[in-house]
């Protein structure tokens, strides 16, 4: 996508071969600001501290952290100890499992001398195909848009509400949830979207509103409790999130919060849609409640940081010093409330039987 008529993705190889570059995602929306990582080191900690996020972002990079591990050594045991530090940094997005694994049975079959290129030439093409995977859930999901659009009589705008950030920032391209919204608001559809702030990290008030504001697409901030307000008056068409990983079964994960805004859309009669590409389905689980939720810092929860009018970066308490913290990164929304998964295969029902439709080579592995 463009930042300012230059084409970015969210992660690339450096010119002079030696680093992979990202885009520092804690300096936005204030600041466009990119980082090199150069080490395993760099790409594990970008990870952690959240300079990348989102699942498909946090597997393209672990990859690149593979190469950067067996450039350095290219011996089974560090390319053991690489996977490991890179699998410790976050536990939630399936997608750096994934992507770990991927890159490992590339390298481990060939000698040490060829390590490092399988797994430079690995890394871009993970980031080569999630780029297209997400492509094809736009064009999955402009046809759900078209078809909400139609039924709304094609009048006023077509209003989509979402949460967290599940855009091109997220991935490697285009995004997930936001590929379809882009797609519609290119076809001349006049898409609306309500971004929910997500707190704690305001991931939509501060990533999600950012990349629609560069695309020119109309959105609004909002509160994250809002959405339910706006739903019981009709002011929501459908809602589109993105997921950190999807059940065989299609219980999805995702930021927290999000499964409060499938029980709203439920009770409203508001359609709600996941987009996923296939490598964010954990196939060997049948039941959402199994999926490990990540707690982070509880200074996320009690200080909100931010810049004042006059410039400066700063960072405020807004709890009392001896009030405890829990801070859940992520939720689970039942398969029985979400409408339909938007996939780069297609969309289907969130069932075991819409996923196998869809993925038949996995069909017969998965978990019962
Ligand atoms: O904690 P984050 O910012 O990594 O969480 C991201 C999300 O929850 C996204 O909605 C999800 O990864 C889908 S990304 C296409």
């Amino acid at each position: 996508m463009k930042v300012d008529g230059i084409s970015y993705r969210s992660i690339w190889p450096a010119e002079d071969g030696a680093a992979a570059e990202i885009i520092d995602q804690t300096r936005l929306p204030h600041d466009f600001v990119t980082a090199r990582l150069e080490t395993l080191e760099d790409a594990a900690h970008a990870i952690r501290a959240m300079l990348v996020r989102g699942a498909p972002l946090i597997g393209a990079t672990a990859a690149y952290g593979l190469w950067l591990a067996m450039s350095r050594d290219p011996s089974d045991e560090n390319l053991e100890r690489a996977a490991e530090t890179l699998l410790a940094t976050r536990p939630t997005a399936v997608n750096l499992r994934w992507a770990v694994e991927d890159v490992r049975r590339h390298v481990a079959a060939r000698p040490e001398g060829e390590r490092a290129g399988a797994a430079f030439r690995r890394a871009g093409e993970i980031c080569d195909d999630d780029a297209e995977m997400n492509e094809s859930i736009g064009r999955h999901g402009l046809e759900v848009f078209r078809q909400a659009w139609k039924a709304k009589g094609a009048r006023g705008t077509l209003n989509v509400l979402t949460h967290c950030n599940a855009g091109w920032l997220a991935t490697v391209d285009w995004g997930t949830a936001l590929a379809p919204i882009y797609m519609a608001h290119d076809a001349g559809i006049p898409v609306f979207v309500w971004v929910d702030e997500t707190r704690p990290r305001n991931q939509g008030a501060g990533l999600t509103a950012w990349e629609l504001g560069r695309h020119g697409v109309p959105h609004k901030v909002i509160v994250d409790n809002a959405g339910g307000l706006l739903m019981a008056r009709g002011e929501v068409d459908l809602c589109v999130t993105g997921t950190d990983r999807t059940t065989a079964t299609g219980d999805v994960c995702n930021k927290i919060g999000t499964y409060l805004k499938a029980l709203a859309a439920k009770d409203t009669g508001v359609p709600f849609y996941v987009a996923l590409p296939g490598p964010t389905i954990d196939w060997s689980l049948a039941d959402g409640a199994a999926i490990p939720i990540e707690e982070r810092d509880s200074r996320e929860v009690s200080h909100v940081p931010g810049r004042t009018d006059a410039g400066e970066d700063t960072s405020v308490r807004i709890t009392p010093p001896d009030s405890p913290v829990a801070n859940f990164g992520f939720d689970v929304t039942p398969a029985r409330l979400v409408t339909a998964l938007i996939t780069e295969r297609g969309v289907c029902p969130a069932s075991r039987e819409g996923l196998a439709a869809l993925y038949p080579e996995h069909a017969a592995s998965a978990a019962e």
